[in-house]
């Protein structure tokens, strides 16, 4: 079937999809993005999702590239032209063209819009969720405006292969003091002993996970009570589960930290409840 991508006001074929050679994302990284879940062909969280862009881009001073109102029916049409019914859609937003200097382009110069979306397997999901995954930690390397989803990823991509050739999942980044920070795509959560969950505030250090945000409606609704603290890797190797968010896992869980197992070493069973309980109390707008 024939994938399409959405390119600066035209949809075209994703193998003839291309962005200028002096796009500001490619010279600089100086572009923002977000990325939606699609389940069962919905558009999930979406508002929250372009209200957080609506922060990036307001942080970095780069222009919306074309009404929000507009973006979410392009969104929308790129999951229906792909006939995504379960997947991601991705969308990148960049200062524009410009030739190459690090000043911002002259005024007038057009933001740069890229969406595409693409399927993903909701049994081989599940089943990853069902075994539960490895994280490696590594020493946090990145720059202090975490909380902004700039398309500056290479600490990032650095973490997630280290973690792959060490035959893991994800990365946690961790600050000298041993606490956790976030995962290289993913936050960070534990549940205590006595079943509280517990993942970092969203104040400073980490990006403000829309999945994460969500979580804390799904976890209310569970009756489970949240801690919004910093948790260390030794409490999280000794606590009752950890586990990870992001809109492109919702919730798997972690069985092993660096080699060592958590807990018992199997899926933890609140982690699997919240990932069976997210699809209900998350908001979803139709493809
Ligand atoms: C560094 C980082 N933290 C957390 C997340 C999770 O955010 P969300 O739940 O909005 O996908 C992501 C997602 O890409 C991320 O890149």
């Amino acid at each position: 079937m024939l994938r399409i991508a959405y390119v600066n006001g035209r949809y075209v074929e994703h193998a003839d999809a291309t962005v200028h050679i002096e796009d500001r994302g490619y010279q600089f990284a100086d572009g923002v993005y977000e990325v939606c879940e699609v389940a069962r062909g919905y558009i999930v969280d979406v508002k929250r999702h372009l209200d957080r862009l609506n922060r990036s881009l307001t942080e970095l001073r780069i222009d919306w590239p074309l009404h929000r109102s507009a973006l979410q029916i392009v969104m929308a049409e790129v999951v229906r032209r792909n006939r995504v019914r379960n997947g991601l859609v991705y969308l990148q937003v960049t200062r524009g063209v410009s030739p190459r200097d690090h000043f911002f382009p002259p005024a007038g110069t057009r933001s740069a819009l890229v969406v595409t979306s693409k399927r993903t397997d909701p049994v081989a999901a599940l089943a990853r969720a069902e075994k539960g995954l490895a994280v490696i930690t590594v020493p946090e390397n990145r720059w202090e405006r975490v909380d902004i989803k700039t398309t500056g990823l290479l600490p990032n991509v650095l973490a997630r292969q280290q973690a792959r050739e060490a035959g893991a999942y994800e990365a946690w980044f961790v600050d000298p003091d041993g606490t956790v920070k976030e995962g290289a795509a993913t936050n960070a959560w534990i549940v205590t002993r006595d079943g509280v969950l517990v993942t970092r505030p969203a104040e400073s250090g980490i990006l403000r996970g829309i999945t994460r945000t969500t979580l804390f409606e799904v976890a209310t609704k569970l009756g489970l009570s949240i801690e919004e603290r910093g948790f260390t890797v030794d409490e999280a190797k000794q606590a009752r589960e950890a586990f990870i968010t992001a809109a492109t896992a919702v919730v798997l869980p972690i069985v092993t930290i660096d080699g060592q197992p958590v807990a018992n070493g199997h899926p933890g069973s609140l982690a699997l409840s919240l990932r069976h309980a997210f699809f209900d109390v998350a908001e979803k707008i139709p493809a």
